[in-house]
């Protein structure tokens, strides 16, 4: 007891201190006697924008399609509507008794395609579970003792692996609960935030990509990426002629007019001591070597971006120190043009000037200055535009002026243009009207005809090789008529495979993990495109901290430099966190994706939640990915035959840079929930 209270009571008078005793401890009964009573809480009054689910929104007393609630012909008033696969923790800390529940897959669904599981976990321990249920199955109830349980997960799958149709309640949900406790929705357990890349040496060490492609006559740009103690100075052997290096800031430039392959050793020097690298410059028909690197506008800003912010992008990317360590470009995406759609004054404006030039937006005063501010930190500079008339978010696009626009892109100096199909459906249909203040397109995204499909990307293609820069071609069109078969064809450099990505474990891992069709079709030149990074704080003008979990972000870098995919940060670069910068900058995590072999990773094993991804390198050795899509830590173990070797191999865990030893005929890691665990076999 406080002993700073009991003298109060005592200097009480008589029986009013009785009394007052008696009315304390009268209340303190009470109190404890109410708080061990159990109380009900329902689920659907709890924050239901925690769940994850595959498709659609989770509905608070109705089914995910809005309906009553209904299962077997009974309808509840209340529950959860959700849809597999559907993911929702609950944090308890011990003061739950019990949770209940009516489940099944909603009468809503007329088709017998759904198949749903339901299943409650306790602190990773499977508590309960449905039968498989299909739609027309009605209802199963569940009672579960929930004793101690700190951190609950209610998880609806769909066994069937199609999450199609699978329309899944929890119908009369609700706990008992006990201690005045209010459970708290979580969409995921908490997670530290473990740094894991070991911070750069002093001494100086090359990064970046090893190789670059230049057509003969085409300003070359290469700026030396190294970490190390500044100041660095720089040199190369055997840089052809034509080309010359800046020793301060280590960029290459100048012309080359001889086809040929060049290779050149690169060096880096400062106090602590120097570092050599080969460099190979390849001067023919093909750029993007290794796919791009750099960071794009469209996942933080999208249709707020100005000049300004892309200024302060590219000064981010050098000042954050990124740049060391090969992230190059930096692309504005949408609304650098005027728009239709919007009444924003800094948006509207001439689409095009009288000679039919296309006219950026108030936002973007001076398109040259922006290109060359960007060079002069050493970044290459990237642009957006659309076959069609008008952009994704109603800008004008190049439709009828792809000449023109290929042209004015390399006069003001840019060296990436990414090609967004949208309106061009319209065309592709036939419909569209001849004023620009007309069209209301509506994207099926579905031309199911691949001429119809490839032939404008084929104009711009060929408008693009036609000037006398090069500019790294990328095709964004989600992958209709399997681009990756065509893609190349049309003069593409990368082609998006899916539609687009946002900052959830289910959009990120469906995207990220369904790669594997378009993967014989990527190679030096032309990468498959799984769209770009959502680490860091993205919201697409609203921003945020990426909803993903440390764990689910290393699995997305590990994912996309196994993938060979671009690389575009989609974060505010002026606001990077420690834990973000740390997850961009390892070198060894960052080779895999620039490795000069440029083949793309595949599924090598697969088994329900667990897949092995293996990636073959440029000297022999393979990059081994180990991924835990499921919500409990597994035990993932990798045989050498899987990866096609064979005896006691070398193991290095790229994220910690860390020797493991060598290994006779597999390796057995424990991997964290949405985890990764990420390798060099040799
Ligand atoms: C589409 C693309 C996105 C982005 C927007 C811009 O949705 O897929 O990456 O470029 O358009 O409007």
């Amino acid at each position: 007891m406080n002993s700073k209270i009991l003298p109060r009571f005592k200097c009480l008078p008589g029986r009013a201190g009785q009394w007052t005793l008696m009315i304390t401890g009268g209340l303190l009964f009470f109190l404890a006697a109410g708080a061990s009573k159990a109380a009900t809480i329902w689920l659907d009054d709890l924050d239901l924008g925690a769940v994850n689910q595959s498709w659609g929104d989770p509905h608070k007393n109705r089914s995910v399609e809005d309906h009553p609630l209904t299962l077997g012909g009974q309808v509840f008033d209340r529950g959860l509507g959700t849809h597999a696969e559907s993911t929702l923790y609950v944090r308890l800390e011990g003061n739950a008794k019990s949770f209940s529940a009516t489940v099944g897959v909603d009468d809503e669904v007329q088709s017998n395609a759904a198949t749903v599981q339901f299943q409650i976990y306790g602190d990773n321990h499977l508590l309960w579970q449905s039968r498989v249920l299909h739609s027309g199955d009605g209802a199963q109830t569940c009672n579960v003792v929930l004793k101690g349980v700190q951190i609950l997960l209610l998880k609806v799958d769909d066994p069937s692996g199609d999450i199609s149709f699978a329309h899944a309640d929890w119908a009369a949900a609700s706990f008992e609960m006990a201690n005045g406790f209010r459970p708290v929705t979580l969409s995921s357990p908490d997670e530290v935030a473990q740094i894991l890349t070991p911070a750069p040496r002093a001494k100086p060490r090359i990064n970046g990509a090893a190789i670059q492609g230049v057509r003969p006559g085409s300003p070359f740009l290469y700026t030396i990426a190294a970490t190390g103690e500044r100041p660095m100075t720089f040199s190369a052997k055997h840089l052809p002629d034509g080309l010359s290096l800046d020793p301060l800031t280590g960029r290459i430039t100048g012309t080359l007019n001889q086809l040929g392959t060049y290779q050149v050793t690169l060096k880096a020097k400062n106090r602590r001591g120097s570092s050599t690298r080969s460099f190979t410059i390849v001067v023919g028909s093909q750029i993007a070597l290794t796919p791009p690197m750099g960071w794009n506008s469209w996942n933080c800003f999208a249709g707020a971006v100005s000049e300004d912010k892309v200024k302060a992008a590219a000064k981010a990317l050098v000042d954050s120190g990124l740049a060391d360590h090969g992230w190059t470009y930096v692309n504005v995406d949408d609304f650098w043009q005027n728009n239709y759609r919007t009444k924003d004054p800094t948006l509207r404006g001439p689409y095009r000037d009288a000679q039919g030039n296309i006219q950026p937006n108030a936002r973007f005063p001076d398109m040259k200055g922006l290109a060359d501010y960007i060079h002069s930190l050493g970044l290459k500079a990237g642009l957006y535009s659309s076959p069609g008339p008008w952009t994704c978010g109603g800008c004008a696009g190049s439709w009828r002026h792809e000449a023109q626009d290929a042209a004015q892109d390399a006069a003001w100096g840019f060296d990436y243009l990414k090609y967004d199909w949208c309106s061009y459906e319209d065309v592709a249909q036939g419909k569209v009207h001849s004023s620009p203040d007309l069209p209301t397109w509506q994207s099926s995204h579905g031309t199911n005809d691949t001429a119809v499909a490839s032939y404008p990307y084929n104009v711009m293609g060929l408008c693009l090789r036609a000037q006398p820069r090069d500019i790294f071609y990328s095709l964004c069109q989600y992958g209709m008529r399997d681009v990756w078969k065509w893609g190349e064809s049309v003069q593409g450099n990368a082609w998006r495979t899916t539609g687009d990505i946002n900052d959830s474990w289910s959009s990120m891992s469906r995207i990220g993990f369904s790669q594997d069709p378009a993967a014989p079709y990527a190679g030096p030149g032309h990468w498959n495109d799984p769209d770009m990074l959502v680490v860091g704080k993205v919201g697409w003008g609203h921003l945020h901290p990426t909803r993903l979990t440390p764990n689910e972000q290393y699995t997305h870098i590990s994912l996309w430099c196994l993938l060979s995919a671009p690389l575009l940060i989609g974060c505010d670069l002026t606001q990077l966190d420690p834990f973000t910068l740390n997850l961009l900058e390892n070198d060894e995590v960052l080779a895999v994706d620039q490795d000069i072999l440029g083949r793309e990773a595949t599924t090598v094993w697969k088994e329900g939640t667990e897949r092995i991804y293996a990636k073959p390198l440029s000297d022999g050795s393979k990059a081994v990915g180990l991924f835990n899509l499921g919500e409990t830590p597994t035990q993932i173990k990798v045989t050498w035959t899987e990866l096609g070797l064979k005896g006691k191999l070398h193991v290095r865990d790229l994220w910690r840079q860390k020797d493991l030893g060598r290994h006779k005929d597999s390796y057995t890691v424990t991997v964290p929930r949405h985890g990764v665990a990420l390798f060099k076999v040799w």
